[in-house]
């Protein structure tokens, strides 16, 4: 009944209880790039389409067993990429029309003619082809342009993407700065994924939550009896992170007693446990975290120098969310289709009002604040999200009546105008104050005023 299929070929199942119409059609279509297989009936075209990858069933409805209509119910529920083309005869053809409800691509009419057949076959070929492609490019984008998880497509994250690709594969240590957030830990998260370790731990150590001694005995373990309480040895998160990545976060709250010790791991991979003479080697990837930057506290002389430039063989800076409100948009589907996940609620619409709002909103709180904002809202709202689930500072903040707008074809003379025009508004015709906030005397605002007629 069927025969063996070429890989790469186009594989057409034609389904019918009549022999001449299926071997017709087979010696319609059999070509170079067209394989075809044959069935009596639906039970036996099922039999095969469970052993062998098939592109499109071309079917009789009228048979015993499972009938077309079956069969066609069959491949929509579980093959969703079969295309499905339905035979009719001029008597049924209200039957075909039913078929095209239940997803049939398209409907032949009886008896066959051979160039309808061949034009048809070939539209589907192309569109799924297509498809294919299309379905590659989307995967081959994923992998050049995204992480799994992490969102973005402003080009300042597309570049933090393309650092996180360069460096993964490596070994160095990473620096990763960005307001409160930002996603650092994400960032983080992404390069041990990515990297030749993702098998062996990450281990997070939180810098700034811990004091001195504490950060010293959780990083590098203490032995029994080295301080009051430490009434067993433990292993510190170095050892456990033992061929993995160690994130520090927060390292800018790190003691200067604590960076020598961290610097001396870094460079000779060696430390001992607190209150231990024995010195451990270890082999762990570094990556820290900072909202604060560090070169500056390195100029303030609150970081030690040699440790920063150990800790920045790459930077990686994360772009607050207000620099990359194109990002915006694709968050909030991510998020809402998180949340509609978790929640088991079908995910609302976002109005143009509402994604206006969330787009001239600050964010100091970051991708977090965006995070938590929208999943107040989704759990508020049905169908749909207004501006009255967003918290009041979110849509009060109407940033554009605060900015001028200037073409850059405008004169000085016209800029400046504007500019006082609008500062004059926003201080309420507080001419005194508007003076003040232009850096200008009062009675160069004065002369101005009537230099330009603004009342
Ligand atoms: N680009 C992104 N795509 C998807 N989710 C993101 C993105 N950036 C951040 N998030 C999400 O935002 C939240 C905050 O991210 P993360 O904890 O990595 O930030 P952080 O910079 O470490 O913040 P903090 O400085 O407060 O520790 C997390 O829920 C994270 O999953
Ligand atoms: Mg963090």
């Amino acid at each position: 009944m069927s025969r063996k299929t070429d890989a790469g070929s186009f594989v057409v199942l034609v389904v019918d209880d009549e022999k001449n119409t299926r071997e017709g059609l087979r010696w319609a279509l059999e070509s170079s790039e067209v394989t075809v297989l044959t069935a009596a009936n639906g039970l036996e075209a099922l039999e095969i389409l469970r052993q062998q990858p098939v592109d499109l069933v071309i079917t009789d409805l009228r048979m015993p067993e499972v009938d077309g209509m079956q069969l066609l119910r069959h491949i929509r529920r579980d093959m969703p990429h079969v295309a499905v083309v339905i035979l009719t005869g001029h008597g049924t053809i209200e039957n075909a029309v039913d078929a095209m409800k239940e997803g049939a691509t398209d409907y032949l009419l009886k008896p066959v003619n051979i160039d309808e057949l061949g034009l048809l076959v070939e539209r589907i070929r192309r569109t799924q082809s297509l498809e294919r492609e299309n379905i590659e490019l989307r995967e081959r984008v994923q992998q050049l342009y995204g992480f799994e998880n992490i969102v973005g497509r402003s080009a300042a994250m597309l570049e933090v993407f393309e650092k996180v690709r360069m460096v993964a594969p490596t070994r160095a240590s990473v620096l990763i700065y960005g307001e409160s957030g930002t996603g650092k830990e994400l960032i983080a998260n992404a390069i041990h994924q990515n990297s030749p370790r993702r098998t062996k731990p990450f281990v997070k150590v939180n810098c700034g939550a811990l004091p001195l001694t504490l950060l010293e005995s959780e990083l590098f373990g203490h032995e029994k009896g080295a301080f009051t309480g430490a009434v067993t040895m433990r292993r510190g998160r170095f050892e456990l992170a033992d061929g993995g990545t160690l994130f520090l976060d927060e390292i800018s709250e790190t003691a200067p007693e604590f960076q020598v010790k961290l610097l001396r791991v870094l460079q000779e991979g060696e430390f001992e446990r607190v209150g231990g003479s024995q010195t451990l080697k270890v082999d762990v990837r570094i990556i820290a975290a900072t909202n604060k930057r560090l070169d500056q506290l390195v100029q303030e002389g609150n970081f030690r120098e040699d440790l920063y430039y150990r800790l920045k063989v790459v930077e990686i800076d994360l772009p607050p969310l207000r620099e990359r409100v194109e990002d915006i948009p694709l968050l909030v589907e991510h998020f809402l289709e998180e949340f509609s996940k978790y929640y088991g609620k079908p995910k609302p619409r976002v109005p143009p009002a509402v994604m206006t709002a969330l787009q001239n909103y600050h964010w100091p709180g970051n991708v977090r604040q965006l995070r938590n904002v929208l999943e107040g809202a989704f759990v508020m709202s049905s169908g749909e999200i207004t501006l009255k689930h967003l918290p009041n500072e979110i849509h009060a903040e109407k940033r554009s009546e605060n900015y001028i707008r200037l073409p850059v074809t405008a004169s000085l003379e016209e800029a400046q105008r504007l500019l006082i025009q609008a500062a004059l508004t926003y201080n309420r015709g507080n001419r005194a104050k508007t003076a003040r906030q232009l850096g200008i005397g009062r009675k160069t605002l004065y002369r101005k005023l009537a230099e330009y007629g603004i009342e």
